[in-house]
């Protein structure tokens, strides 16, 4: 089989970029590890950058995002026991975010490959990925006991943290740059109407906590826990107690139908692409999910990959492709900086020194009291430009 572009992965990244090329005329098979229900069913991020909304609508994938998403005009914090807005409307000259699922835009993109004819296949494990010097990579795959290969132009790696594509990339020119976190998140999914119409994140003694939602009817709620801690160590009357002391609000309960730890990490790989390989989304970088980061920095770069297939093939230019990792990274790292000043600010490190727990207080008094501070944060949380966008 021979394809121009090989996009390993089915996650948002990979879907999205699949789609963009085709709306361009430029083909695409996309290989994916796991099954479509189990795509379709990982509960992750659900809010959604200004940049990220244009993109999708762009690309017309905006219908049900415009029906059924529910936008915000900025976010509270929860912090000394008060409710402190932070404007994103008015801070951010009338830019907004969206609170749409992660779980409902990979729905909307696999439904959208239906009408496209996209060839996807799914429950195939790459085994190899050879030649990415050359000018017809190759893929080798294994599906139902059986081996493949995919012929391709380039590659396009969204296949997640774990996935093959980073490990494709040469070791004599890699990078990578980690940091790990001393707590992580304990999240659920409830049947509850979320008491708040914006996210909350919540500073607290006893650590941090998040309110935010899925739906009118579906409340997405986190606690920080401890990186040993596990879901059996939390009643669902404990965690509900814990999120209404540590959030400041008493949430509605409901029945809760899905409950988590996700661990907490920076994480980037440099360069993001060697020869005709390419990364994008987590398979380049993760964030820790409190600025609401993962996706839709995985959907900038396919912003600007896609840009730089259109150029290739549409104007015969290498240059957007040659220039892709470095133009990637200069966002990359000021999402990564934003990230983690969140993930610093907002929950309890029990490292700290009373110096460093001052210092703490001082950062989101400054963030509370100043205008040029909220009009950075309202700035980095609907999102920094993307510098070239695809010519849709
Ligand atoms: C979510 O709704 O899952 C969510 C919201 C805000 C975050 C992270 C996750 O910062």
């Amino acid at each position: 089989m021979r394809t121009q572009v090989a996009i390993i992965g089915a996650g948002p990244a990979g879907l999205l970029l699949s789609h963009i090329l085709y709306l361009r005329g430029i083909s695409s098979v996309i290989i994916e590890a796991r099954s479509q229900s189990y795509c379709e069913a990982r509960i992750r991020a659900g809010i959604l950058e200004q940049g990220t909304v244009d993109i999708l609508r762009a690309a017309g994938l905006g219908a049900r995002m415009d029906r059924e998403g529910l936008p915000h005009h900025g976010i509270d914090i929860a912090f000394d026991g008060g409710i402190h807005p932070i404007s994103i409307e008015k801070y951010d000259g009338g830019r907004q975010v969206m609170a749409y699922g992660q779980t409902e835009i990979v729905k909307d993109l696999f439904r959208q490959h239906v009408d496209n004819g996209t060839v996807i296949i799914t429950d195939a494990e790459v085994t190899a990925i050879h030649d990415i010097d050359g000018i017809s990579p190759q893929i080798l795959y294994r599906r139902e006991g059986k081996d493949h290969t995919l012929n391709c132009d380039f590659v396009a790696g969204c296949d997640g943290f774990r996935g093959v594509s980073r490990k494709a990339m040469p070791t004599s020119i890699r990078n990578d740059f980690d940091l790990i976190y001393p707590y992580s998140w304990l999240g659920i999914l409830a049947k509850a109407t979320p008491m708040n119409k914006v996210v909350i994140y919540a500073q607290h003694p006893r650590g941090f906590a998040l309110q935010s939602m899925r739906s009118n009817d579906i409340s997405r709620l986190y606690i920080q826990v401890d990186n040993d801690d596990h879901v059996d160590n939390w009643s669902d009357e404990a965690l509900w107690d814990e999120l209404d002391v540590r959030i400041g609000v008493k949430q509605n309960r409901g029945e809760i139908i899905q409950k988590g730890i996700t661990p907490m990490r920076s994480f980037v790989s440099e360069p993001m692409s060697s020869g005709r390989l390419f990364l994008a989304g987590d398979a380049g970088h993760i964030v820790p999910p409190t600025g609401a980061k993962g996706l839709n920095l995985a959907i900038a770069d396919i912003a600007l990959l896609s840009a730089a297939f259109i150029d290739f093939y549409c104007a015969e230019s290498e240059v957007q492709l040659q220039e892709y990792s470095s133009r990637a990274l200069r966002r990359v790292w000021k999402v990564e900086r934003f990230s983690w000043f969140c993930t610093t600010l907002l929950h309890t490190d029990h490292r700290h020194s009373e110096f460093e727990k001052k210092l703490q207080r001082a950062d989101m008094d400054y963030l509370l009291s100043s205008d040029a501070a909220m009009k950075s944060f309202a700035e980095n949380y609907a999102g920094l430009p993307v510098e070239i966008l695809p010519d849709l």
